[in-house]
């Protein structure tokens, strides 16, 4: 048997109890694989006194998660805190800085300092390991950083956010309310600290910040991130994307085009037959097209304690196995500065909806502030379009007709001057919703 491998782990919530759980569950297995055994030597939390999912009594605790990151006794510090800042970082840092390595699963950490962390952990010859930080439970982090290495990536996109994918099925398959059904993965332990992290896109803009990093050999820019949340999104949007083909996904795409790399989170109309409108719930999705593979999808649990510690677990092993990279693929020094490719360049269709005032002239006004812009329709529905609905059941006041156009092939810039005039005009009441159509 070689020597143990010694491990802190910080932070005792989902994730920390779900990785203590798997250690005890399979700790025979690592031992056989491995030939020495993983110990963990020290633990730390807020709250001593809190009851927890797993056992932690039998373990040295720590009230201060730097000191256990600094501690002689232990290889690998396993920081499951999270907070781009703060103790996570701080302790992080001094792990690299005492020598140790580093495993996270902190995404907001490594989209804002990911960069400096990696140049930290190669000045110091140790690990910094992070698959658990993206889509949990799917290996999309060694996928980009080993398997696709071979590969000039085009575009990597997907469902990266449990929670959002959660709220947006149950609303469309069980007519559940936003509020009801967000408690519901919050109580799951699917959700962030702060749950505005995962429906205003914040959370899934992260992963993409370090993804598009992987993936295209950049330095990271979460800044340049386009981003809208799900909050925006009606049960009749569900409804009308369900009656013209598509599902409603909240997507981060991320694509290399010839002005620099397009970053963006937004919620996205997917036809329904797309194999990645077929992932539900907790589930997540991470798309890539490389010049040589082709399109490789990646589809499994997002999030939760079994599927992140078993990420976790993987990072671990392979620093009990001597296995190391470049946590970003490239050297951090490498890596190319990000170029910002412009959100109004975008290209795309769009969905729209409005509120329009039911009187002589309004559509016509609409049809020709869009016509002005070059922007050619491929539909416009003046009622719901499943026909069915009456005007009193789409919470619009009597006076107020629904209208739903479906644009063809246009770019960002034309959609927002064409949607500024017909606000303007006064035609509609409130702002109009917009969502854009994704054909993949
Ligand atoms: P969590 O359930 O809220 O647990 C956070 C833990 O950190 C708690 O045990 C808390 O202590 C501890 N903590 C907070 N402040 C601390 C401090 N100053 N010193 C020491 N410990 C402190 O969070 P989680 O869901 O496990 O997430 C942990 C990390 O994994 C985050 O970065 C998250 O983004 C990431 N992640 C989570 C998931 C998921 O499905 N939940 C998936 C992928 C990645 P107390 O328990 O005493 O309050
Ligand atoms: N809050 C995150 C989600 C956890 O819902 O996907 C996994 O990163």
């Amino acid at each position: 048997m070689n020597k143990p491998l010694n491990i802190g782990i910080a932070g005792l919530g989902t994730v920390g109890c779900g990785l203590l759980t798997l250690l005890q569950q399979n700790s025979k297995k690592f031992e056989s694989i491995l030939n020495r055994s993983i110990n963990v030597t020290g633990v730390s939390a807020r709250d001593r006194g809190k009851a927890r999912a797993a056992d932690v009594s039998g373990f040295e605790w720590f009230e201060d998660a730097a000191e256990l990151a600094v501690h002689p006794d232990i290889d690998v510090f396993v920081e499951l805190i999270g907070g781009e800042d703060g103790i996570a970082r701080q302790a992080v840092e001094k792990a690299f800085r005492a020598g140790k390595h580093v495993v996270s699963a902190n995404k907001a950490m490594l989209a804002l300092h990911g960069l400096e962390l990696a140049a930290l952990a190669e000045e110091h010859k140790k690990a910094l390991n992070f698959e658990a930080a993206i889509a949990g439970g799917i290996p999309i982090v060694k996928t980009l950083r080993e398997t696709l290495i071979g590969n000039e990536v085009k575009k990597i996109y997907g469902i990266m956010n449990g929670t959002c994918n959660y709220i947006l099925t149950k609303m469309e398959n069980e007519g559940r309310s936003y509020d009801d059904v967000l408690k519901e993965a919050q109580d799951a332990g699917y959700a962030e600290a702060d749950p505005t992290f995962d429906v205003g896109g914040h959370d899934t803009a992260h992963k993409l910040a370090v993804l598009t990093s992987l993936a295209f050999g950049v330095e990271m820019s979460f800044d340049s991130i386009y981003l809208e949340g799900i909050q925006s999104i009606r049960p009749q949007d569900i409804e009308a994307a369900d009656a013209l083909g598509y599902r409603i996904k909240l997507l981060g795409v991320s694509t290399r085009t010839e002005s620099g790399i397009e970053q963006r989170v937004h919620p996205t109309m997917i036809p329904k037959h797309a194999t990645i409108a077929q992932v539900d719930g907790v589930t997540n999705c991470v798309a890539v097209e490389g010049d040589f593979v082709g399109d490789v999808m990646l589809t499994g649990p997002g999030a939760g304690a079994g599927a992140t510690a078993s990420s976790v677990m993987s990072d671990i092993v392979d620093i009990a196995r001597d296995i190391s990279f470049p946590p970003l693929a490239f050297h951090a020094s490498d890596l190319q500065p990000y170029v910002r490719a412009k959100m109004r360049a975008h290209e795309g269709s769009y969905y729209i909806r409005l509120a329009v005032h039911d009187r002589p002239g309004a559509f016509a006004s609409i049809a020709s502030r869009m016509a002005e812009q070059n922007i050619s329709l491929e539909s416009i529905v003046q009622h719901w379009p499943k026909g069915g609905k009456d005007k009193e059941e789409t919470q619009e006041p009597p006076e107020l007709m629904p209208v739903i156009l479906v644009t063809h092939q246009t770019n960002e810039a034309a959609i927002r001057r064409a949607l500024d005039a017909i606000e303007a005009d006064g035609q509609i009441v409130g702002p109009a919703q917009m969502i854009r159509i994704e054909n993949l």
